[in-house]
């Protein structure tokens, strides 16, 4: 939650602005209540100034106060874009926050835990606040620090900084180390002074940030998206670390101010794709790519003997094989993927699997321990409660394998084993190709658990992953009828909530269309497993009343029957039934008002195709109710305070 970018160069133009704001647009999934920027321009020596300007809503507005108040060449530049904790969306609340004297700026991403504390101690000493936000302590408190004649400077030496720029650069480092131990919670901060224009100031806990390498420039983001196009080198910051970034150098520190050698490694490259690429909305244009984020999430798993890998793997297979119970730890869509994976799993594994949502797992003091193998799975990497959770996890002895879409993100830095789901950079904030391919990425690692688990053999394994390869096809099939599910919920506009009704695979693809629908449309959505209606949610049906039914194959009579048989009943009570069913099955046509097809494919394999209309309903019911489809009100796209 929240988008961070800075940006430092050697001269003042209007470059850091630019690149500032570009980046702010790339990380605007994360938040979207208000915008800001603040600049340095000029020299310490003559005279150097400091602008700040936000905006309330989305970053549009932002450009718009740019465009009437056009600002000066700047040699650096911080921005962000909010998604509201402490405090309303408004422009007082809005970063970049700053001293007193207006001479200090600074953005956060997280949550200080302490603030209140802090706030009635700086309040004590005569400052005064203008927010309601967490942060503002934090700029005081950096402020008070920086300006602290008894604190000793930093002893180490900033890149390209000298004379009194270097001292006082030194000092800023000083105070951002000096006031870090102090705040309990998380946080990213970056922060500029006037005093010296060609430096920034970062830190980091629990909360993201990346920093990257350019020549005679430097970029910082939250996410190496922020600066994706610009470089491919990119340093990592880790837990507690501080660091100082001019245009000519990076300095990594420990929170005691040691000299830490960086970390670089590669922005991936397909992240520049991040662009609408001709579709109006992100949203489809990502419904759309889930072909080729589930291909590329499982080619080339097999080697030439047959064998599965991960991506990176640092659990023994005397680990893997001596498990006795794996728990799935993810948060929304991430959870109803692990609750799809849980089917297959057990099925080809044999070993009990519970999906728990990440930010119920730690508080109920589960029973983990080093036989237990849990597995994170999320797009971002970053939601906090899933950090929570397999940190938890690995304190009781458990090894962790994360199912994560972004490369470098902190879950698949904290975990021991990786399996990167490719889907690309996923922009809307409702989750649709990011959830394909993680249920595609938890068959590989169950196939690859049952290969090493000795409960499939390599030829069993090449088996199904040779269907599974079939599905990016099946999925372009549904695809390729898009059109039809569009007209219908064309003509539902009118709907105020929605029930989803699915059996086995087909309940957690309920659960991720209604789920698909509140965040979209606002209207109440609620997925039940089918065998649950007759137990109480049958009582919700009356004349008119949307139903939308996952419909199992009829080559599982067992399941397939049972669901018909709810069709049925909910019909005779006056709903209108929305079926989504397999291509050939006709026993659903006497009691569907509308019927969305699916091709044929083995039945661990269906929700990779059966949520896709489910998607693609939600999106254009939403578009047709005049809603931002990509940036739904009141949601971000990592949640990344607790
Ligand atoms: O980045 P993550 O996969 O960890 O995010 C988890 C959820 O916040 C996310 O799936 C959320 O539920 C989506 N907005 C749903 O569309």
């Amino acid at each position: 939650m929240c988008g961070i970018v800075g940006h430092v160069a050697r001269s003042c133009s209007t470059r850091p602005l630019e690149v500032v704001m570009d980046g702010l647009s790339r990380l605007e999934y994360r938040g979207y209540d208000s915008a800001g920027v603040a600049l340095t321009h000029g020299e310490v020596d003559d005279g150097s100034e400091l602008t700040v300007v936000k905006a309330v809503g989305k970053l549009t507005n932002l450009r718009a106060a740019l465009a009437e108040t056009p600002t000066a060449p700047s040699r650096s530049a911080i921005g962000h874009t909010r998604w509201a904790t402490h405090g309303q969306p408004t422009l007082v609340n809005a970063h970049p926050h700053v001293s007193m004297d207006h001479r200090l700026a600074l953005v956060h991403n997280g949550i200080i835990e302490n603030a209140d504390v802090l706030r009635a101690e700086l309040r004590a000493e005569g400052y005064r606040f203008v927010s309601e936000t967490d942060t503002e302590v934090v700029v005081h408190l950096l402020d008070r620090a920086f300006h602290d004649a008894d604190l000793p400077a930093w002893e180490g030496e900033l890149a390209g900084l000298t004379g009194p720029d270097s001292d006082r650069g030194r000092a800023l480092v000083a105070a951002m180390l000096a006031i870090t131990p102090h705040l309990q919670g998380t946080y990213t901060l970056l922060a500029l002074s006037e005093e010296v224009p060609g430096l920034i100031v970062a830190a980091r806990r629990s909360s993201p940030l990346v920093i990257g390498v350019g020549e005679g420039e430097n970029f910082l983001g939250s996410d190496a998206l922020a600066f994706a196009s610009r470089t491919t080198d990119a340093v990592e910051v880790g837990q507690d670390q501080v660091v100082g970034v001019t245009a000519e150098g990076i300095v990594v520190l420990d929170k005691e101010g040691a000299v830490l050698e960086p970390h670089h490694f590669s922005v991936d490259f397909a992240r520049e794709r991040a662009t609408k690429e001709g579709w109006s909305t992100f949203m489809e244009k990502e419904i759309h790519e889930q072909p080729r984020a589930v291909a590329a999430t499982i080619a080339d798993r097999l080697d030439a003997t047959g064998h599965l890998a991960l991506d990176e793997l640092r659990i023994p297979e005397s680990i893997l094989r001596g498990a006795d119970k794996m728990i799935i730890v993810a948060c929304g869509t991430a959870s109803y993927a692990g609750l799809v994976a849980r089917y297959a799993i057990e099925h080809w594994c044999r070993i009990p699997v519970e999906v728990e949502l990440a930010h119920e797992f730690r508080y109920r003091d589960p029973v983990v321990n080093e036989k237990t193998l849990v597995v994170a799975i999320s797009q971002s990497g970053e939601t906090m409660d899933t950090i929570m959770a397999i940190r938890h996890a690995r304190e009781q002895g458990a090894r962790v394998i994360a199912i994560v879409n972004t490369p470098g993100s902190t879950i698949s830095r904290e975990s021991d084993a990786v399996l990167l789901t490719h889907a690309g950079p996923e922009i809307a904030v409702a989750s649709t190709k990011a959830f394909t391919a993680q249920i595609a990425a938890t068959y590989v690692l169950g196939l690859y658990l049952a290969q090493v688990r000795g409960n499939k053999y390599a030829d069993e394994v090449e088996d199904y992953m040779e269907k599974l390869e079939r599905v990016p096809e099946a999925i372009q099939w549904v695809l390729d009828r898009a059109e039809s599910v569009r007209q219908v919920a064309r003509s539902m506009a009118d709907i105020d909530s929605m029930i989803y009704l699915g059996r086995h695979v087909g309940y957690p693809v309920a659960l991720e269309g209604a789920l698909k629908l509140k965040e979209l449309c606002y209207i109440h959505a609620e997925g039940f497993a089918a065998g649950e209606l007759k137990h109480g949610p049958i009582a919700l049906i009356d004349e008119g009343q949307p139903v939308m039914i996952i419909v199992p194959t009829p080559r599982r009579p067992e399941l397939h029957n049972k669901v018909v048989s709810n069709i049925q009943e909910v019909r005779a009570r006056g709903a209108r039934t929305l079926v989504v069913a397999e291509e050939g099955d006709t026993s659903v046509d006497e009691y569907a008002e509308i019927v969305f097809r699916v091709p044929r494919t083995p039945t661990l394999y269906m929700p990779l195709l059966t949520v896709v209309p489910l998607q693609i309903f939600a999106c254009e019911l939403a578009a047709t109710m005049g809603h931002d489809v990509d940036q739904p009100r009141n949601l971000a796209k990592s949640v990344t305070v607790e």
